[in-house]
C-alpha cells in the first residue's frame, strides 16, 4: 500500500471546507437511484443546493416534477426540497462544471461471466473527469472491488494534469443503506471514508459530518472498498451456512428453524441468519464476487465465497423439488399443475426484483409445464417469459385455483392464515408460517 503524506490542507482545500461548514457548496451526485436518491435528498435536506445527474431521462423527469420513485423517499420530501430549489435533477453533466463535490453512485453489476462490470463507474468517471475543476472533491459510492479508486479512478482524473490531495479530493466511502429498514437509514448508518490522502478524508469526512450522524475515516480507499464487501461476504457465507445447514436437517429430519431460534438464544458469539429460496437484490449475490474476482487477479482462491455462492445459488432449485414434493404428495406432477408463488420481490416489504429468487423458481417451474401466477403487494405487474403478468389480488376464491402455493418473500401484508386455510399445498421458504401445523406445509 503506497503511504501517504501527513495532512496538509491546500489553499484548494481550504476554500472548499469552508464552503462544506457554511454549506454553500454546490453538490452533485451521480447515478440516482437506491443510493444516490437518498443521498441526494439528506444533503439537500442540510441545507446545501444538490444536482443529481441520472442517464435516465424518465427519473430526471420525476424528481423535477417533485416526485420520488425510490420506496424510502418520500414522494412529499422530494417535493418541498425541489420546489425550495435544493434539489435538482438533469441528464447533462456539464452541471458538474459548477459543481464542488460530487458522490458517485451508479449501478455495479457482474458481466456475463460473473466478473465485475465497472463500465458504469468509468462512464461516470469519464464525464467527472471532462469537468473536474480545482477545488473539487469526487467520492465513490458504489460497491467495487479493492483497488478501484485508486487504480480506476485516480489515473482518469489524474489525466487531467491536476494533482490528487493538492488540486482535487478522491475519496471512496461505501454505502451501507438497507432498503426498507424502518430503523436504519442513509442518515443514521455510520458512514465509513477512505481518502487517496489524508487531506481528502478529511474533506469527505468533513462533507457527511454536515448531515450524516456518524463518520468513520479509514487509511485508504482500499480499505473502505474492502469494509464493504467483508460486510456482504459475511452475509453471503452466513446465508450459505444455514441455508446448507437447512438440507441437512431436511436429511435428518431436523426442524432448522426451531434450532436456529434456539440457537439465537445464545447472548454471546452467536448470530442467527436465517435459510430461504436464494439471494436477491443488487449487493448480495453480487458484491462477493468483486473480491474473488480481485483476490484471483492476485493469485488467491477465495474459497468460502465460492462455495456460499454455489450453495446459495442451489436454494431456488431445492425450492422448486420442494413444489414437486408437495405435488407429489396428491399424486400430481409438476406438468400441469397450478402454481402461486407469494412474494417476487428479493426480501420482504420492498419492492425491489432485482436478482429475486422468486424468479428463478418461476422460470424453472415454468420450464418444467407448470402454470405461474404471482401475487406481491409491492409488484404490481412483472415481465415474465415474455408477457405482462399482473399481482394477484388475495381471496379464497383465488387461492383454492392453485395446486400450490410457495411462499418465497415474507411481506407483512400477506393474509397467511388465509393462504393456508384456501390453498391446497403450501411450501413455505420464509418460516411465515411459524407455529402452525399442517400437513398442508411443506418447510423449507
Ligand atoms: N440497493 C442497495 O440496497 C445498495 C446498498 C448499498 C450499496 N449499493 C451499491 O450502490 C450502487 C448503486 O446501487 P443502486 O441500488 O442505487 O442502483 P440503482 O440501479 O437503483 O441506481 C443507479 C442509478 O444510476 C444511473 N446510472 C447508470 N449509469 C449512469 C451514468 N453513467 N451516469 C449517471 N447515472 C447513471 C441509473 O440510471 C440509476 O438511476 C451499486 O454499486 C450498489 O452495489 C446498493
Amino acid at each position: 500500500m503506497p503511504r501517504r503524506s501527513p495532512a496538509r490542507a491546500s489553499g484548494a482545500a481550504e476554500k472548499l471546507l469552508r464552503k462544506i461548514e457554511n454549506r454553500t457548496a454546490h453538490l452533485g451526485v451521480i447515478g440516482l437511484g437506491y443510493v444516490g436518491l437518498p443521498l441526494a435528498v439528506e444533503f439537500a435536506q442540510a441545507g446545501f443546493e444538490v444536482t443529481g445527474i441520472d442517464v435516465d431521462e424518465r427519473r430526471v423527469r420525476e424528481l423535477e416534477r417533485g416526485r420520488s420513485y425510490i420506496q424510502d423517499v418520500p414522494t412529499a420530501d422530494v417535493r418541498t426540497l425541489v420546489r425550495s430549489g435544493h434539489l435538482k435533477a438533469t441528464v447533462d453533466f456539464s452541471v458538474l462544471r459548477r459543481v464542488d463535490a460530487v458522490n458517485v453512485c451508479v449501478p455495479t453489476p457482474l458481466s456475463k461471466q460473473r466478473d465485475p462490470d465497472v463500465s458504469y463507474i468509468v462512464a461516470a468517471s469519464q464525464q467527472v473527469a471532462r469537468y473536474l475543476h480545482p477545488g473539487m472533491l469526487v467520492v465513490l459510492e458504489s460497491t467495487t472491488y479493492p483497488g478501484t479508486t485508486d487504480e480506476l479512478i485516480l489515473p482518469l482524473l489524474s489525466a487531467t494534469g491536476m494533482k490528487v490531495g493538492r488540486d482535487f479530493f478522491l475519496a471512496f466511502s461505501p454505502e451501507r443503506v438497507d432498503p426498507g429498514n424502518s430503523r436504519f437509514n442513509t442518515r443514521n448508518i455510520p458512514k465509513v471514508v477512505g481518502g487517496v490522502t489524508p487531506t481528502c478524508t478529511d474533506v469527505a469526512v468533513r462533507l457527511y459530518r454536515q448531515r450524516l450522524d456518524r463518520v468513520v475515516p479509514v487509511s485508504s480507499p482500499q480499505v473502505a472498498e474492502m469494509v464493504k464487501l467483508l460486510e456482504n461476504t459475511f452475509r453471503s457465507v452466513n446465508i450459505g451456512l444455514v441455508n446448507e445447514l437447512a438440507l441437512m436437517c431436511k436429511r435428518l429430519g431436523i426442524d432448522v428453524w426451531e434450532v436456529i431460534e434456539a440457537a439465537g438464544t445464545k447472548p454471546f458469539g452467536f448470530m442467527p441468519f436465517y435459510p430461504g429460496p436464494g439471494l436477491g437484490g443488487h449487493c448480495i449475490p453480487i458484491d462477493p464476487f468483486y473480491l474473488s474476482w480481485k483476490a484471483r487477479a492476485s493469485g488467491f482462491e477465495a474459497r468460502f465465497i465460492e462455495l456460499a455462492g454455489y450453495v446459495n445459488g442451489q436454494m431456488p432449485q431445492h425450492v422448486v423439488n420442494l413444489v414437486a414434493e408437495s405435488l407429489n404428495r396428491r399424486s400430481k406432477a409438476v406438468h400441469g399443475s397450478h402454481v402461486l408463488v407469494l412474494g417476487v420481490a428479493y426480501k420482504s416489504d420492498i419492492d425491489d426484483t432485482r436478482e429475486s429468487p422468486s424468479l428463478d423458481i418461476m422460470e424453472t417451474l415454468r420450464e418444467r409445464g407448470a402454470r405461474i401466477e404471482y401475487s406481491d403487494p409491492y409488484v404490481p405487474s412483472l415481465e415474465f417469459a415474455g408477457r405482462t403478468l399482473k399481482s394477484l389480488p388475495l381471496t379464497p376464491t383465488q387461492l383454492k385455483r392453485f395446486d400450490c402455493a410457495v411462499i418465497a418473500t415474507a411481506h407483512t401484508e400477506f393474509p397467511y392464515g388465509m393462504v393456508l386455510r384456501y390453498s391446497k399445498s403450501v411450501v413455505d421458504t420464509r418460516n411465515a408460517l411459524r407455529g402452525k401445523r399442517s400437513s398442508k406445509i411443506i418447510r423449507l
